[in-house]
Order: structure tokens, then sequence, then C-alpha cells
């Protein structure tokens, strides 16, 4: 394979993956950001994120991995450059495009040669195009260049394993020499290229993973069936799985999706939909019933203590899922701000979220391990499905609590078994059990 050099503006999640990655395929990278103090992390060998496997990816591919706070060198230096900055929504869930527009605007005043520009930010589709223009209007030298899409599909925990061995990898182009060097940067995976026009490109990162968050409500929903009707969620997701048109992934009930995709990406899509006269309620839905996912959980907790005021509960797990620290729109934060505006005093542990979380709610006590939350605490409420939190010395949580009340927003124990135990536990879908 014929190596490249590929340039990643924003050495954020997405586009520190992106580039270590490459770099494991062969190619050279430059990680660029304008944070200086990321880069300088990076530089002496540090990951400014949690992310299994990342580090080692890291140390491995040292000599084809640099990083820089000066991006225009970093452009000229680059056969591709990744476009990977930040795409915050706005309170009217239009994601806010400055970041990109800015970094637009210097590709086109450094760019000396011909340059493939890719997006791999999570973008309105239409966004290349406008990258385009703004690149074409401030490019006054007339150098050559194309702009693509490249979606990407990681999930944080598994992000490296995602890159490596994807299911697909979306190619959005529009010239021929934009395909061939987009396949031959990626001629190393095995995986199917689906080479599409730009704007198919962009709605299929939208479509699928609204359509992820769609299969999370729904079930969702179907677990508060189960919940009225005395049905078992576990039973149901059993029997439809096994159906290959359903499939058994993405189909865990529970307290509801967060994290920095969903959310943002439903709303994005709405809010697209809208621009073009086209009411998505079907999407309005989904975004509703994760709402309410968190309203029915806060309210199990009310159920199984009564009254908040002068309660201590312990929160196991505050990442919005497992194998993360992060905490963007992790219904933890939510449901632990909930219990404090209650008056309830909470204890959280996390194994890897509470620097993080501490930082936005110092009002929460943080312990050293589950045990120490739930000492002395009236219940504990399980929001993150983390290996240490499912392996859970059953005794010594009963020990531990004043009250063994365990309110599980995974799913993560039988309720069989937890009964024999002596808990009282209260988890989401399994109507018989509660
Ligand atoms: C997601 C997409 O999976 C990924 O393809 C995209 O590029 C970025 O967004 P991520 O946000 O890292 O990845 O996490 P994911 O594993 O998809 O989970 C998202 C949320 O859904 C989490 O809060 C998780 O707890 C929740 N979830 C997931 C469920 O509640 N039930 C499930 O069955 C699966």
């Amino acid at each position: 394979m014929q190596s490249l050099t590929v340039t990643i503006i924003g050495s954020g999640y997405v586009g520190l993956t992106t580039g270590v990655c490459l770099a494991e395929l062969g190619h050279t990278v430059i990680c660029s950001d304008n944070d200086e103090s990321k880069v300088r992390l990076l530089a002496s060998g540090g990951c400014p994120i949690y992310e299994p496997g990342l580090p080692e990816l890291m140390r491995k591919n040292a000599q084809r991995l640099s990083y820089t706070a000066d991006i225009a060198d970093a452009v000229r230096r680059a056969d591709i450059i990744f476009v990977a900055v930040g795409t915050p929504s706005t309170p009217s869930g239009a994601p806010d495009m400055s970041y990109v527009e800015r970094v637009a605007r210097t590709i086109a005043l450094a760019m000396n040669s011909y340059k493939l520009v890719v997006e791999k930010s999570t973008v309105p589709v239409q966004t290349a195009e406008w990258m385009k223009r703004t690149i074409a209007r401030y490019d006054k030298a007339g150098t050559p260049f194309d702009v693509a899409s490249n979606p990407e599909f990681l999930r944080e925990g598994t992000a490296v394993q995602d890159f490596l061995k994807p299911d697909r990898i979306v190619l959005g182009v529009e010239s021929d020499r934009a395909r061939d060097l987009l396949l031959r940067l990626y001629a190393p995976i095995d995986a199917p290229k689906v080479v599409v026009d730009i704007k198919s490109a962009e709605l299929i990162k939208h479509a699928s993973n609204s359509f992820l968050a769609m299969k999370i409500s729904f079930i969702n929903a179907v677990a508060t069936i189960c919940e009225l009707t005395g049905a078992d969620i576990d039973e149901v997701v059993q029997g439809m799985g096994y159906d290959r048109r359903i499939g058994k992934d993405f189909l865990r009930a529970g307290v509801g999706y967060g994290g920095s995709c969903f959310p943002k990406d439903v709303d994005a899509f709405i809010w697209l939909a809208g621009t073009l006269n086209y009411d998505f309620a079907l999407l309005k839905s989904v975004r509703d019933i994760n709402r309410e996912q968190r309203d029915r959980f806060f309210k199990k907790i009310e159920d199984a203590l009564w009254v908040l005021k002068g309660k201590t509960v312990a929160v196991l797990g505050i990442a919005f899922k497992a194998n993360t620290d992060d905490i963007r729109e992790a219904p933890a934060l939510d449901i632990m701000r909930r219990l404090l505006d209650a008056g309830a005093c909470v204890r959280a542990y996390d194994p890897q979220a509470m620097d993080h979380a501490r930082a936005q709610i110092p009002q929460a006590e943080y312990c050293a391990s589950p045990y120490e939350a739930m000492q002395g605490a009236d219940c504990a409420v399980i929001m993150t499905e983390w290996e240490e939190i499912r392996s859970l010395d059953l005794d010594r949580a009963v020990r531990a609590l004043a009250h063994p009340i365990v309110v599980d927003g995974r799913n993560l124990f039988d309720p069989a078994e937890m009964k024999r135990r002596g808990f009282d536990y209260r988890s989401i879908g399994r109507g018989h059990a509660r």
C-alpha cells in the first residue's frame, strides 16, 4: 500500500481516534488542534481521553504520528485533510457550524496544492456543499481541491475496534480522484466500502444514529408496557431478537440513551427535517420517550423511598455508558441533580467519570468504591453498566446498605436472585418482578 499524509483538524474524541487508527494502517498522520495545552499533552505522550486501546496504539505508531497547533502548516503538508471539529447543539436543535466554517476558511487560505477535504464531524446534509463554497470563496489562488464525506460510526469504549473492523465504510464523493484517494486510504481495512454521493453519505450518518436511538426508545416503550401488564422485557427481547430482520442488538431497555451523539443527532435530524418543511414526528416521539424514561426512573426511586429529603442515595455509575469517562448527556447527571434538588444526599461512584462529574455537580459526595458509596445509604441506584458494578459482591452490598433497596436503570441483575438475597430490587420492564 502506498501511504498517504493525513492531517486531522480537531483532535477531540473522533479526530484523535481517527488519526491514531490511520497511523496504525501505515499512513503518516498530523493531528492538529487549536488547544495548545491538548497538543502539548499529546506531544508528550499523554492521551486526553479515556478510550481502551488508544494509548497503546499511540505509542506503537509514534513514528508516524505528530501533533501541532499550527493548523495552516498541517494543511500544507497533507494529501487528505479530515475535519473533525465539534458541531455542538444550539437551543433550536440546529448544530453550531461556526467551527466547521472557520476550518474551511483556514484550509482555503493555507492550501498550496491539491487537497482532499473530508468531513468527519456529524453534520447536517448539505454541509459539504457549504464547505466547498466557502473554500472556493477564500481560495484566491485557485488551488484545486475536492470535498468528501466519510461519516464515523465509532462507539466510545470500542472506538479502536470499530475503526479497524467496521461493519462498513461510507465514502461520499463527487470526483474519481477523491474516490480513489479514499479507497487507497482505507485499502488495508477489509469491510464493504459504500461509495455514494456526498449528500447521501451525510444522510446515512443521521439516519443510522436516529434509527439506533429509535430502537432504544421503542424497547423502552415496550418495557413500560411490560411493567403495566406484568410481562418481562428480557423475555420479550429474546423472542424478538431471533428474528433476523429485527436483530438482538440495541434492544437493551434502561434509563434511556445519552452521550455526545444520539441526543444531539436526533435533535439535528428533527431540526433538519423541519427546515425542509417535513415534520419528523416519529423522531420527536423517540426524543420524548427518552426524556420520559428518566422521569419514570426517578419516580421509581421516589416510589422506593417515599420521601427523598434527608435520605442518602448511592449512585453507582455516572458515565453515559460503560468503558468511557464521558458524562455528556449522561442520565446519571440528571438523576443526581433531581435527587439533590429533592433534598437527598448523593454519594456517587464511577470507575472513570468522577473527575468530570465533580466539576459539574460538586454538591455530591464522591466515593472510592461502590461499597463506600453504599455504606449506610438508604438505597442504591444503578446508572451505568460497568463490569465492576455488574460483578458487585452482593453480600457485601446488602451489609453496606442501611436498607437493601436497589433501583437498577440497566437491568444488571436477576430479579429472582436479588429477591432471594433479601433485596428490594426494582428494574426496568420486568413487570412480574415488580
Ligand atoms: C453512538 C453510535 O453507536 C455510533 O455509531 C456513533 O458514531 C456515535 O454514537 P456512542 O454514543 O459511543 O455511539 O454509544 P452507544 O454504544 O451507541 O450508546 C449510546 C447510548 O445508548 C448510551 O447511553 C447507551 O447506554 C444507550 N443504549 C445503547 C441503550 O440504552 N440500550 C441499548 O440497547 C444500546
